[in-house]
């Protein structure tokens, strides 16, 4: 059988701590699938080649047969040429203290310079999934500054958070982890994100049952719940010093992996995506939303029930990525 050709795959921040998780998932075959090879372009800047290059030796160590070349290198163009899929991790993470907006300013021109390096240069169907805080807003100014790609090929990452808020309702209940479907993360990766698990369920014995029924406490759910998701990041910040890394990466491979091959039936996963009204979100932000895949397409889930509590959620994280909109853009114009 011939093999498929090798789609080429860039990673930004590739010395950082997030990229040693996530090269190696993504030479393993986790993201693309174990019949796909692939070509790696790491970009960071010049302090960090050294290390890049320790990677590298590294990658060439792993002999993993999917990986047919790397490109290292410093210059956005020749990371960005003809590239099919974009994990943007490369920026500042947050120390303890800070919230991730407070990343904004340091953050965001990395995105501009990107996204006009991604519209000159990359597959005009090329995936891009950014990483790097703060991630709704960065992705916007990508997609910003790179016109010539259509808006829904830009997303932001909130999978950590619903990997965190699922994992949080198994380790409640006891039971595995992937018998609870359908939590969604509405809005910004920040401590506005409103967790929800109203139209969430637990499969047990061939049953589905709502995890406010399972659960039942409407107070744990509304409330310890929802904070423990939002300070989640900051949470493993104040033990490790340093902000999530291995789980951020796994994220990244959930969020590509599904975005690449699908969601099944009945399911859904959460993803920052350009708003189109949906819900009542002003159009045009990054917001996670609930998405359904399939032929590579994302497609918001229509029809969930929202509650007067959940509304009041949703409107409070849409106004926050307004007004993160309004500052980036200034940061950007100045
Ligand atoms: P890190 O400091 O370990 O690595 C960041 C890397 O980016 C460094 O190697 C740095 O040299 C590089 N870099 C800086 N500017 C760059 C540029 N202009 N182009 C290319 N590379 C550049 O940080 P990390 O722990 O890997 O985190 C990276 C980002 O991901 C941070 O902003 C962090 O807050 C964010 N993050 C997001 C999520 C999420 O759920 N969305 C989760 C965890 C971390
Ligand atoms: C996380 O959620 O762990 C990351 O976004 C890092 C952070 O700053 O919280």
């Amino acid at each position: 059988m011939a093999e498929n050709e090798p789609i080429r795959v860039v990673v930004t921040g590739a010395a950082g701590q997030i990229a040693y998780s996530l090269i190696s998932m993504i030479s393993n075959g986790d993201v693309f699938g174990t019949k796909q090879p692939v070509i790696l372009h790491l970009l960071d800047i010049p302090p960090a080649m050294g290390v890049l290059e320790g990677v590298c030796m590294e990658i060439d160590d792993l002999a993993l047969p999917l990986v047919k070349g790397y490109v290292k290198t410093t210059d956005p163009a020749e990371a960005f040429k003809d590239v099919d899929a974009a994990f943007l991790v490369g920026a500042m993470p947050r120390r303890e203290g800070m919230e991730r907006k407070d990343l904004l300013s340091a953050n965001v021109k990395i995105f501009k310079v990107q996204g006009e390096a991604l519209d000159k240069h990359a597959k005009k169907d090329v995936k891009v999934l950014v990483v790097g805080n703060p991630a709704n807003t960065n992705a916007l100014i990508c997609s910003f500054y790179a016109p010539s790609i259509p808006k829904e090929n830009f997303t932001a990452m909130t999978r950590l958070d619903q990997n965190r808020a699922q994992s949080a309702i198994a380790k409640r209940l006891e039971v595995c982890v992937s018998n609870v479907k359908n939590v969604t993360i509405w809005g910004n990766h920040s401590s506005t994100q409103f967790p929800d698990v109203f139209n969430a369920s637990v499969q047990s014995s061939g049953k589905s049952t709502s995890v406010y029924d399972c659960i039942n406490n409407s107070q744990w759910l509304e409330g310890e719940f929802i904070k423990t998701i939002q300070t989640r990041g900051a949470a493993v910040i104040q033990a490790r010093k340093m902000s999530s890394a291995m789980s951020a990466a796994k994220a990244a491979v959930d969020h590509m992996r599904d975005w690449w091959s699908g969601t099944s039936d009945g399911t859904w996963v959460s993803m920052g995506v350009i708003s189109d009204g949906s819900y009542g979100v002003p159009k045009g932000l990054i917001y996670s939303m609930p998405v359904s895949i399939s032929n590579k397409q994302w497609k918001i889930v229509e029809g969930l029930k929202i509650t007067d509590f959940a509304k009041t959620k949703l409107d409070l994280t849409a106004k926050e990525l307004l007004e993160e909109k309004e500052e980036a853009m200034a940061v950007c114009n100045a």
